[in-house]
């Protein structure tokens, strides 16, 4: 939990008047708001959630689950969490947390910076005792959000250590939706993916993606836009990306979203993440000294 005067604190030291402040959030947990001319947001410290994004003059393009625990031993259910360093279930330890720590640990804020039309968050984790009892890797994680007319995501690894490192990870950004077995994914045709509800066959995307049960899809060797097609809201998402090559989408449908505490039993219809990462056999590999950046660019359009 932070107190009041650790709230004031940041804010001594980041707030931007009227376009930037650091508050208590949900469950006590710190937060950046951000209203600038040209969109609204939100950022948890715990994990670095982008749990908000409102482009001016609409409603948000997150979606973010009634039934979240807002508690920092679980991660925020919806909005962006961040899988790091490893992306489902850890290979080598099935008492890790899934889809890594990243998510579930308080990131440092760095700054907070406007420019013409949008504001720039950062923040950062880096390695400590308690990262190497999970992932004995020497690292920094710096993570910088812009939220303006498009909503940029931008996960920044260094190898800060003398041995080189292999990780995953994942924008596992949460879209609302006005009825997902309305919506339209568009640019993933000819694509291989793994089907995690068929046992992880390999399949090839036919044409645009339905969906129409519990899906949970990992795009192989691609680095293509997607087009979310919602036509009950009346609005496109455009999802463009750098230097990932693996696409995920998921959406656990009725059994599985009756199964989780934290997500709503009719919440399903609302939602499907688009994550876009760098998983499986497109883990990174980084050696001494290097950086890897990923970026996810998302637009809205009517
Ligand atoms: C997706 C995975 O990315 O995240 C799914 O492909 C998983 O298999 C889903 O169920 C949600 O994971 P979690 O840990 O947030 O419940």
């Amino acid at each position: 939990m932070v107190r009041a005067f650790e709230v004031a604190e940041l804010n001594q030291r980041f707030e931007i008047p009227g376009i930037a402040k650091i508050v208590t959030g949900q469950g006590e947990l710190t937060k950046v708001m951000v209203t600038s001319p040209h969109a609204q947001g939100e950022i948890y410290l715990h994990g670095a959630h982008v749990t908000s994004w409102k482009p001016a003059g609409n409603e948000d393009v997150l979606f973010v689950s009634d039934k979240s625990q807002w508690t920092d031993s679980r991660p925020i259910r919806g909005g962006v969490p961040i899988c790091f360093p490893w992306f489902s279930n850890k290979q080598d330890d099935a008492n890790a947390p899934l889809h890594g720590f990243a998510r579930i640990t308080t990131w440092q804020l760095e700054s907070i910076v406007q420019n013409d039309d949008a504001v720039t968050v950062s923040l950062l984790i880096e390695s400590d005792d308690a990262t190497k009892k999970w992932w004995p890797a020497d690292f920094r994680l710096n993570y910088r959000v812009t939220f303006g007319s498009s909503l940029v995501l931008e996960m920044e690894v260094s190898n800060t250590g003398t041995n080189a490192i292999r990780f995953e990870e994942a924008l596992h950004t949460y879209y609302r939706v006005g009825n997902v077995e309305m919506v339209r994914l568009e640019g993933l045709a000819g694509v291989q993916y793994l089907d995690k509800v068929d046992e992880k066959r390999q399949k090839t995307q036919a044409g645009t993606i339905a969906i129409v049960s519990e899906t949970d899809r990992v795009y192989l060797n691609t680095d293509a836009t997607v087009n979310l097609k919602d036509p009950t809201l009346h609005r496109e998402i455009k999802v463009t990306k750098e230097n990932s090559m693996t696409t995920v989408i998921w959406n656990p449908w009725i059994q599985k979203a009756k199964a989780m505490a934290d997500f709503g039993d009719e919440e399903w219809p609302q939602m499907v993440c688009i994550e876009t990462c760098n998983v499986a056999d497109s883990a990174v590999d980084l050696a001494p000294g290097q950086q890897h950046r990923m970026r996810a660019l998302v637009s809205l359009s009517k």
